[in-house]
């Protein structure tokens, strides 16, 4: 083999809740250091093959690589190790609200390490600083707004020190500046820890100033039709389907499938 190995390869996956697939036949590879994003319109699996890759959902058929271990083949103890080394914000980026923002982010720390009460403190306190909310420690999420908490959200996704963070719509119910500002910190975060990280997301200025790689998912076809560099993508695709999302509908490519 030449080249060197994808962080994360998927093979001929297939999702489906009971006899309803929701996806069938995804191939792709995420190289370490991406920001990759999983993009198509609602409803069409993105959660759905967030939730096969973190380890909440086995997938119908098909293989998930980390590092060339089959994710889903592998013994117990070592599909544990690989859960623990990801970080994820899910889409409703819940943080428990009888918790303080010191309590939510040291959770994982308490829960997965053996580190004294006075280390997790420390801990916590620089994933917030890392994350625009040093001073916030005691907080509750009720008290802050709703782009704190997603970068609280953040902050708890990273304490594990992760290798793979996963982002489920993190702008979403965020104001353009406030979302430009997590699509900044996000590009930090992939800088300073050098970790790979998968975003779902439709939001396109996103898409656009922090995606290196992606795929994008059709429901109608139930499988990917598009990938690559998003700014490669639209340059470059034919596909109306993905030139009427990535651009909101406003081109229209004559002779080139549907239109609708
Ligand atoms: N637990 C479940 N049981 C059965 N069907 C489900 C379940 N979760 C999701 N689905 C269905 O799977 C499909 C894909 O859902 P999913 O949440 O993965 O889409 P999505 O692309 O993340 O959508 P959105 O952009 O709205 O978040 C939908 O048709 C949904 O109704
Ligand atoms: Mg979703």
């Amino acid at each position: 083999m030449t080249g060197k190995q994808p962080h994360i390869s998927v093979a001929d996956l297939t999702l489906a809740y009971g006899d309803f697939v929701i996806q069938r036949d995804l191939n792709f590879n995420i190289d370490r250091g991406d920001i990759f994003i999983i993009m198509g319109g609602s409803g069409c699996g993105k959660s759905t093959l967030l939730r096969c890759l973190v380890g909440l959902k086995v997938p119908t058929r098909g293989q998930i690589f980390y590092d060339g271990v089959d994710f889903w083949g592998a013994s117990d103890s070592q599909h544990d190790d690989l859960m623990r080394r990801m970080g994820i914000l899910y889409q409703s980026g819940a943080l428990w609200s009888s918790m303080t923002l010191a309590q939510n982010v040291g959770l994982p720390l308490q829960e997965y390490t053996r580190l004294k009460p006075k280390q997790i403190d420390e801990i916590v306190s620089f994933k917030l600083s890392l994350v625009g909310l040093a001073g916030f420690e005691d907080y509750y999420p009720s008290e802050i707004s709703g782009g704190m908490r997603k970068r609280a959200g953040l902050a708890r996704a990273m304490a594990l020190d992760p290798d793979i963070l996963f982002f489920d719509e993190p702008s979403a119910g965020l104001d353009p500046v406030s979302a430009k500002l997590l699509d900044d910190l996000i590009l930090e975060i992939r800088d300073s820890l050098g970790a790979t990280i998968v975003v779902v997301t439709h939001e396109l200025a996103s898409i656009f100033a922090i995606g290196s790689d992606s795929i994008f998912l059709d429901t109608d076809t139930q499988t990917m039709i598009a990938g690559g560099n998003p700014n490669r993508l639209i340059a470059s695709s034919q596909d109306t389907r993905v030139q009427q999302f990535l651009t909101r509908g406003d081109t229209f490519i004559i002779g080139s499938g549907r239109h609708g």
